[in-house]
């Protein structure tokens, strides 16, 4: 697949680079600084990212969303991939929740586009991690939601070629208990005693 990183940080960074070691073509775009695109890999404007891709990872903070989507351009038909929780200013709370999402407001600015949620619920400290253990049959789960079916299955391939199982937690306004979900794996990743690199796994009994 064609994947356009907007947003080339932690997340972005990352998951860009565990995909294009997967076999993908990764265009990453969208850092304040040249140097740390180019050290990345193949790298352009937002719009160069965005309008040769099959699939876009919107990977940045809250408040760079609207810029990021102008620069990228139409995304008319495109499946974008969202990391990006609906953080205040100084990451201490959710602006958007209970009664609707982050993701369910991006799909409002984008609604030409297909919008799924994935890859929030987990620090970008485990990512490698999880993509070194890929081969473990035990593989941690990762919830993802979305309105469109084959933009799911999109999303779920990429999620697999991390290394997480992915799980189909329903329609788009799911992304209201998943990021408040994802809130509180911050919250043990960060302010717990085992460290960042945390991921979680799902479990059923009784069948
Ligand atoms: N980090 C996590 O573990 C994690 C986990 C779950 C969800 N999330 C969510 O994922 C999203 C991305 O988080 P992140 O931690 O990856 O953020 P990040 O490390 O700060 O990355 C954001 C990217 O946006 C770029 N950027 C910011 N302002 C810019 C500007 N004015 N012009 C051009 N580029 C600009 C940054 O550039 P520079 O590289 O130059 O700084 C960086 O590449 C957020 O919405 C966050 O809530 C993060």
């Amino acid at each position: 697949m064609r994947v356009g990183i907007l947003g080339s940080g932690r997340m972005g960074g990352k998951l860009g680079t565990i995909w294009a070691r997967a076999g993908h073509e990764v265009v990453f775009s969208y850092a304040r600084s040249e140097q740390k695109l180019k050290k990345l890999g193949r790298h352009g404007t937002p719009h160069e990212a965005a309008q040769e891709a099959d699939v876009v990872l919107l990977a940045v903070h809250w408040s760079r969303v609207d810029d990021v989507l102008k620069q990228a351009g139409d995304l008319s038909g495109k499946v974008i991939v969202s990391c990006s929780l609906p953080m205040n200013a100084d990451d201490t709370g959710l602006v958007i929740a209970h009664t609707s999402s982050g993701a369910e407001a991006l799909a409002k600015k984008v609604p030409k586009a297909r919008v799924v949620s994935a890859f929030n619920t987990v620090p970008s400290e485990v990512l490698f991690g999880v993509f070194e253990a890929r081969r473990k049959s035990k593989k941690p789960s990762l919830v993802y939601c979305g309105d469109d079916a084959r933009s799911k299955e999109i999303a779920a391939e990429l999620i697999r070629d991390v290394g997480f199982d992915p799980v189909d937690a329903g329609p788009l306004r799911i992304a209201r208990y998943t990021e408040p979900f994802a809130l509180l794996i911050a919250q043990l990743a960060y302010e717990g005693d085992g460290g960042p690199e945390l991921a979680y796994r799902f479990e059923r009994f009784g069948k």
